[in-house]
């Protein structure tokens, strides 16, 4: 059986090994998945032990998907811009493929799930690390109206601004620097969520209708998404569509079949409930 795996630290509580056997189950595939907890240090050799077993491709998570990107043989276009691989795939000739299905697993849950179109809207991310740089080209390759871009340091936000500059139009800046400004799209990709902290949002930052999306998935609402619900926002969601898929990509480039990700998600959904009921 096709041996795959996701390595991340901590990796107890990943969703991926669901998904892909979902995935198989519904499109015939006899694969294995499985959930491996590697520390940042010990990465190279894991990796180099997974393959050499006959693994067949890997996903790696948090804080993992820089080492994969200086792993790799080879990168997709996508991935070089992202700076970060979330999915290896070996090859026929033993190389390793990195790619970066983050960017376009969001556009995906965006148009596709939420029906939301990225052209000619007034977009806004927070944060300037990895998780946003992951899915900054993606989304302005989509013709926003004007992009923001928000960092407490500002310094990353501009560097980001430069590094993008050759796809589209960056406006880099603090949190203080967005008074004056409304948004139809707000994108949480900060880590702030993960420790139920909040970036310094102003009021008013949302125009009629916004939509408030925090990549960070969790069992309880975010303090993201709690804010957003004072704004008003007409639609707010955690990052759970995300993570669907851009396992949904990961197994394509895999197994070059396309999964139905919208019957895993509406599973997902239903688990998440079926806890909140029993506390
Ligand atoms: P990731 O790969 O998850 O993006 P990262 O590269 O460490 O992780 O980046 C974390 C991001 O969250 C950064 O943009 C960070 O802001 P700084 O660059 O100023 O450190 C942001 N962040 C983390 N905690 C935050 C908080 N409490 N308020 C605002 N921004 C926060």
């Amino acid at each position: 059986m096709d041996r795959y795996a996701v390595f991340g630290f901590p990796i107890s509580h990943s969703k991926s090994p669901f998904i892909h056997q979902q995935f198989a189950k519904q499109t015939g595939q006899q694969i294995r998945y499985e959930a491996e907890e590697v520390r940042p240090e010990n990465f190279d050799a894991a990796v180099d032990v997974f393959f050499k077993e006959g693994g067949k491709g890997l996903n790696c998570t948090v804080p993992l998907k820089e080492l994969a990107y200086e792993k790799v043989d080879l990168l997709t276009e996508r991935a070089k811009f992202s700076g970060a691989v979330n999915t290896i795939k070996r090859q026929d000739d033993g190389s390793l493929l990195g790619d970066n299905t983050d960017g376009i697993g969001l556009l995906t849950d965006l148009r596709v799930n939420l029906g939301v179109d990225i052209e000619g809207k007034r977009v806004l991310v927070l944060g300037a690390g990895g998780a946003s740089r992951g899915i900054i080209g993606p989304l302005l390759k989509e013709k926003p109206l004007a992009f923001y871009l928000a960092n407490r340091t500002v310094a990353k936000a501009k560097a980001m601004e430069e590094l993008f500059a050759p796809i589209g139009v960056v406006q880099a800046g603090s949190y203080e620097s967005l008074h004056e400004h409304q948004f139809d799209i707000v994108l949480n990709a900060t880590s702030a969520s993960l420790t139920g902290q909040l970036p310094p949002l102003a009021d008013q930052l949302l125009a009629e209708g916004a939509l408030c999306y925090d990549l960070a998935y969790s069992q309880e609402p975010t303090a993201f998404m709690l804010w957003a619900q004072q704004q008003k926002a007409r639609l707010i969601k955690d990052g759970l569509g995300m993570l669907v898929e851009q396992a949904a990509h990961a197994f394509y480039l895999w197994r070059g079949v396309m999964p139905n990700s919208q019957t895993v998600l509406a599973r997902l959904k239903q688990k998440k409930q079926l806890t909140d009921k029993s506390g």
